[in-house]
């Protein structure tokens, strides 16, 4: 019997000594470990404007596909303003297809809306700003589809 029980103590002094030496351990291998890196946070980079004249940019198709995936619920599938979002919205979208508005801005003006939404050009703020979705240019590319769908030249 008293075998027994020096056999239980001593099995739990074991495991007593061995628990305290582990937890020691990680203790002093955390306390050597270097701080945490906190990553820099990426610098803004600065705002370039699109060339005025963004012809060079060829229409692809995934110019298209970009319109469709980002700006079809609101300007249409055709571009006709009709998108199944407008009867939600203050202000119409732009209708694409239309030379009388579109002929009367630069290239620059519709780069600008897209890239830095309505608001930063004076229009509607439902229109909303793709910088940090799509490339420049993505956009430079977008302004040329307008251009096609609305057979029209910048002001
Ligand atoms: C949430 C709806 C919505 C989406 C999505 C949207 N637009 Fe618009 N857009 C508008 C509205 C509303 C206007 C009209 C703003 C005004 O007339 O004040 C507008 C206007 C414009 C204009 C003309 C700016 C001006 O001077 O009136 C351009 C160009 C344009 N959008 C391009 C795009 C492109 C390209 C995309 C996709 C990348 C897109 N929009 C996605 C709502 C949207």
């Amino acid at each position: 019997m008293t075998k027994t029980w020096q056999k239980i103590f001593g099995l739990s002094f074991l495991l007593l000594f061995t628990n305290t030496a582990c937890t020691s351990d990680t203790e002093e291998s955390a306390l050597n470990e270097p701080p945490p890196i906190v990553a820099e946070p990426p610098a803004a980079e600065p705002y370039v404007p699109a060339p005025e004249e963004a012809k060079p940019v060829q229409v692809t198709q995934k110019t298209r596909d970009t319109y469709q995936w980002y700006c079809s619920q609101c300007h249409g599938v055709e571009g006709k303003g009709d998108g199944m979002n407008a009867l939600h919205l203050a202000v119409p979208p732009r209708n694409h297809t239309k030379a009388d508005y579109l002929g009367t801005r630069t290239n620059q003006h519709l780069f600008d809306a897209i890239k830095l939404g309505g608001l930063a050009v004076g229009r509607a703020p439902c229109m909303p700003a793709w910088g940090n979705t799509l490339a420049d240019e993505e956009i430079t590319g977008l302004v040329n589809y307008i251009r096609e769908l609305c057979q029209c030249e910048g002001a």
